[in-house]
This record gives structure tokens, C-alpha cells and sequence, in this order.
């Protein structure tokens, strides 16, 4: 591809250390994709005639439905060629002969790479926007499921207030409804076509770089050829994005693992989505969690690995960029896997309702509701904190909890308290008393159940 000026081959080391087509082979339907618009564009550029534009794209189909009906042709290529540009061009020239030579007029693997990266993540954003879009119905329908099951929502781990387990799951909706918002941005920005860059400096023949987007679904080609050759941003971006989804999941996971343990005993995972122990016959691992958890380590490294690739090279093109692609794809794969898990654990999890609640009674998750009542009595709320902190105090010496004090027990500390204190400190009422915009009330969580249902209709 580059034999001329050079009077010796590269040592078999070099070479091996070099080439990238044992991984970047995924980019091919892209790469040829690129390629039969850059047909068309030559064609209207007077470099090639149609009967050989034709030609050549019929070529460059036939390759594809050729390795689509042999696998295997592609897989015998993976030590041969340098990178999947190499390839496609050689069997472009093993078809058509001379004429495959003239595909590269005026385009260099640099604009060729960009475009073939764009036109990956485009298409896999696509694969991760459906996958989130599965996930997010899953826990709209787990809300509506669950919207009077009420657990101890948490602060530093220590059970806090009782919440809806429906708003629970509609807290994840929000962070994923954001990160597919955010993966809508991404893929807005990168909607430039960098082909007709050439090397870095712009391509030497008249290629209608207008045409060129058009054909290939850019909003505009990109304004400038050094940029366009050298700009990763939008992996860097996508990476980010895709860093930020893991944490979603990750936190999702650590929640449920703790959740199942024998400790919390609010859900149990579905033996689908289980392990066992080789030497402990009683045990059951949530193993799907911990993977989404230990990989979202692996989608940090990645992104890590794009930045520090990129934070030192000078303008333009260098071949340090090739070594985007692995963390892309093991990205894209790793993001692809661990919503898929996500989705299936959700759908087969197992609740014990009756835990749930009763660790929401226990542990005094009731005291604010107690302050509550005494500063709606006219107690500032600062005096209601503290009365109730020794009410709690008290509670714990005596072995009981709050709600089964007596009446004259809350009047000890305050003639504020009435019969209706009891009722004040009932689970169904600590819920319901945050009727509030974006509270657990029963009201205001089912508004927010329609609100996700509506959100997801607009997305679909
Ligand atoms: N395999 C290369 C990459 O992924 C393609 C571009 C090579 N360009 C070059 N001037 N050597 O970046």
C-alpha cells in the first residue's frame, strides 16, 4: 500500500506490532459503506466513469455478501492485511483489478478511519439507546407493580424514612432517562462528515463533500480538515457518557446485592441470573450484579485510556489513535451486556414484601414523622427534633417502638402529643404525609409512574 519509497518490508515484528485488522475488522460494513458513497462522489468528480463506479460498488457489495456467507474468509484475512482499510481495498483490486487502485484518489486512511468510526458509534448508539429504552420500561413496570410496597429508603446506610419501593425504581428512571439524554447530545455533535479531509490538509480533487454527507446521513460535512482528521472528541464523549450509565447500573447492582443478602432479605435474585458455590451447597451469588459492578471498573478504564491517548498529540493525524478502537468496542460490548443483565435481573427479581416493611417500621423510621406532628402543633421544628430525640432515646430504653408508647408516655414529654399521635407514627402515614412533587406520597408517585410512561411514549 505504501511499497514505493521504501527498499526493505517491515520485519515481521513490526508488522505484527502495527496492524490493527484483529480488531478494527469490526468496522468493516462501515468502512465499505464509506466507501460506495465515495464511489458516487468520484464518479461526480470525473475520476471515475459510471459504468466503473458501478463496477466497483457492485464489488464492494459482493465483498460484503461474501464474507456475510463465508465467516470464515474474514477470519483467514485477520493475520494478512494491516487494518480492515487494507483489506477492503486489496479485495476491491483482487475483483476488479486496476480499477480497484483508483477507489483511493484523493481520500487517506485518515479522513477514512474518522468517517468509519462515526458511522460505528452511530450505529451502536443506536444498539445502547434500544437496550436503555428495554431497561427503562422495566422499572416503569416494576413501579407500577410495586407502587405500595414501602421499604426504609437509606442515608450512609442507616435506615432513614419508609419510601415507595415504586419511587424507589423511578429514581433509576430519572438517572437513565438523563444518560439517554446525554447519548442524544453526543450524537448530535458528531454528526459531521470528516471525509474529503484527505490526509490533513483536504482532499487535491473536487470531492462534493456536500453530496458526501448527504449520502451518508451528516447534518453538514466538518469545517476543517486538520480538526476532522484528529478530533476523537466524540469517543471521548460517548466514553463519558457511557462511564456515567455504568455508574447508574453499578450503584443499581450494589443496592441489590446488599438488598439480597440475608441481612436486608427484601429481594432474592432469580436462579437465572445466579451462581452457586463450588464448596458451600447453600450458597446463592448474585454474580450478574457483581459483574455490572466489577465492569463498570473496566468502561472507566477505557475512557481513561481515550484521554491519555489523546492529551498529548500534536496536530493531526498520529497512529497513537489507533489505539481507540479496542477501548470503543470493548465499551460498546461491555455497555451492551451489562443493560441486558440489568433488564433480565429486574424482570425475575423476587421481592419479600413483608421484610421490607417491617425494617421500615423498625429502627425508630418513624421519629421524623413524630417531629413532624409536634411542629405542626406550633412547636418550632428545632424543639421538635430534640423533644423527639429523647422520645426515641426513651423508646430504645424501654425496647419498644415508637408507635406502641403510650399516650400518656408522649404527654410526659410534651402536652402537644393527642390520641392521634398513634396514628401519626403508622407507616401508611409517614409515606402519605409527603405529598409533595417529587415525594413517596401514593398521589404524587403515581403521577410520576404517568410521567415515565409518557416520557417513554415521546422517546419511542
Ligand atoms: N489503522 C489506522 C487507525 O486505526 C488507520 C489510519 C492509518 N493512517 C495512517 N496514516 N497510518 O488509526
Amino acid at each position: 500500500m505504501w511499497g514505493g519509497r521504501f527498499q526493505q518490508g517491515p520485519s515481521p515484528l513490526f508488522e505484527r506490532f502495527n496492524n490493527s485488522f484483529s480488531f478494527d475488522y469490526r468496522l468493516l460494513p462501515f468502512d465499505v459503506q464509506g466507501s460506495l458513497a465515495y464511489c458516487k462522489a468520484l464518479e461526480r468528480a470525473g475520476i471515475l466513469t459510471a459504468p466503473e463506479s458501478k463496477k466497483l460498488q457492485r464489488a464492494l457489495r459482493n465483498l460484503v455478501n461474501r464474507i456475510a456467507a463465508r465467516p470464515r474468509t474474514l477470519r483467514d484475512a485477520l493475520p494478512q492485511f494491516e487494518d480492515v482499510h487494507s483489506f477492503v481495498e486489496a479485495q476491491l483490486v483482487a475483483a476488479v483489478g486496476d480499477l480497484g487502485k483508483k477507489i483511493h484518489t484523493g481520500r487517506s486512511r485518515n479522513d477514512q478511519v474518522a468517517l468509519d468510526l462515526k458511522l460505528y458509534l452511530r450505529s451502536e448508539s443506536k444498539g445502547i439507546r434500544e437496550r436503555l429504552l428495554l431497561l427503562l420500561r422495566t422499572l416503569t413496570q416494576n413501579a407500577e407493580k410495586h407502587l405500595d410496597v414501602i421499604l426504609p429508603g437509606y442515608t450512609h446506610l442507616q435506615r432513614a424514612q419508609p419510601i415507595r419501593l415504586a419511587h424507589y425504581w423511578l429514581a433509576y428512571f430519572e438517572m437513565l432517562v438523563r444518560d439517554l439524554e446525554r447519548l442524544e447530545s453526543c450524537s448530535r455533535r458528531m454528526n459531521t462528515l470528516p471525509l474529503g479531509s484527505g490526509a490533513l490538509a483536504g482532499s487535491g480533487f473536487p470531492i462534493d463533500r456536500q453530496f458526501l454527507a448527504r449520502e451518508l446521513g451528516f447534518r453538514r460535512p466538518t469545517r476543517n480538515s486538520l480538526d476532522a482528521v484528529s478530533d476523537r472528541d466524540h469517543v471521548a464523549e460517548l466514553l463519558s457518557c457511557l462511564a456515567i450509565l455504568m455508574m447508574h447500573l453499578s450503584r443499581l447492582a450494589e443496592d441489590l446485592i446488599l438488598f439480597s443478602t440475608a441481612e436486608f432479605h427484601f429481594v432474592e435474585l432469580s436462579d437465572a441470573v445466579s451462581s452457586g458455590s463450588s464448596l458451600m451447597p447453600q450458597k446463592k451469588n448474585p454474580d450478574s450484579l457483581e459483574l455490572i459492578r466489577g465492569k463498570t471498573g473496566r468502561v472507566y478504564g477505557n475512557l481513561l485510556r481515550l484521554l491519555v491517548v489523546m492529551k498529548g498529540l500534536p496536530l493531526a493525524y498520529n497512529k497513537d489513535m489507533q489505539e481507540d478502537k479496542e477501548a470503543v468496542f470493548d465499551t460498546v460490548d461491555t455497555v451492551f451486556g451489562s443493560l441486558e443483565m440489568a433488564t433480565l435481573v429486574l424482570q425475575t427479581l423476587k421481592l419479600d414484601s413483608h421484610a421490607m416493611a417491617r425494617a421500615a417500621l423498625a429502627s425508630h423510621a418513624n421519629a421524623t414523622d413524630c417531629a413532624d406532628y409536634l411542629a405542626q402543633k406550633g412547636l418550632p421544628f428545632r424543639k421538635a427534633h430534640e423533644l423527639t430525640g429523647k422520645i426515641v432515646r426513651y423508646a430504645l430504653q424501654k425496647g419498644v417502638p415508637l408507635e406502641e408508647l403510650e399516650l400518656h408516655e408522649f404527654r410526659s414529654f410534651s402536652p402537644l402529643f393527642n390520641e392521634d399521635v398513634r396514628k401519626a407514627l403508622t407507616l401508611e402515614r409517614a409515606v402519605e404525609s409527603k405529598a409533595i412533587e417529587g415525594g413517596v406520597a401514593r398521589k404524587f408517585v403515581q403521577k410520576a409512574i404517568n410521567n415515565a410512561k409518557h416520557v417513554l411514549a415521546q422517546i419511542e
